[in-house]
């Protein structure tokens, strides 16, 4: 298993494994809009045909009114390569990119409550705590934990 920089050929791929593995999908123009904007934070693990296995889509949040900071987007992994390590690969990897390239102070995401695996990969083995709990935040009425990881090195 290869994990390499997301390119803009890597699109339909990114979006197919996003439509097994999720419900909150996204547009072409979004997908290319992180690429082009910030081409240095979306990664993708491919197996040694190529093949897109999984993806972290990712940019920066870059309003006055706060730190720099990243966010993940999506991240996903099909069904038959999980507990590979390949999330956690991919998560670090951009995470590296937002403090390295953008001067990220810290990276957030949301997640569902009820998501097991997602909630285990972030708190467990990548140290992200609940930052806020959005309610409603999904389209079906589920809630959202807002999660954030300090990349402050001291
Ligand atoms: N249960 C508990 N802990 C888990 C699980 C699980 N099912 N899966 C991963 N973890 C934790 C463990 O600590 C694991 O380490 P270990 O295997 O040594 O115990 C650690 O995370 C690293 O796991 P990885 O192998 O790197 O994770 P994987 O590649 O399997 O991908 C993911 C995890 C992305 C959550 C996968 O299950 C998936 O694609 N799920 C469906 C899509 C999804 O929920 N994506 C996240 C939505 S939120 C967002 O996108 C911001």
């Amino acid at each position: 298993m290869n994990i390499r920089l997301a390119t803009p050929a890597d699109l339909l791929g990114m979006q197919a494994c996003n439509l097994q593995n999720l419900p909150e999908n996204y547009s072409f123009r979004y997908y290319l809009y992180h690429f082009l904007t910030w081409p240095q934070l979306s990664y993708v693990a491919e197996d040694h045909k190529g093949r897109i296995v999984g993806y972290i889509l990712a940019k920066m949040e870059e309003e006055p009114s706060d730190a720099p900071h990243g966010h993940v987007t999506s991240i996903s992994v099909l069904r038959s390569y999980r507990r590979l390590g390949l999330a956690k690969k991919l998560m670090v990897m951009s995470q590296e990119a937002m403090a390295t390239v953008y001067k990220a102070e810290y990276v957030s995401l949301h997640v569902r409550k009820s998501n097991r695996a997602a909630l285990g990969l972030y708190k467990d083995a990548l140290g992200f705590d609940v930052h806020d709990i959005e309610k409603k935040y999904y389209a079906d009425g589920e809630d959202a934990y807002a999660m954030r990881l300090s990349l402050k090195t001291e």
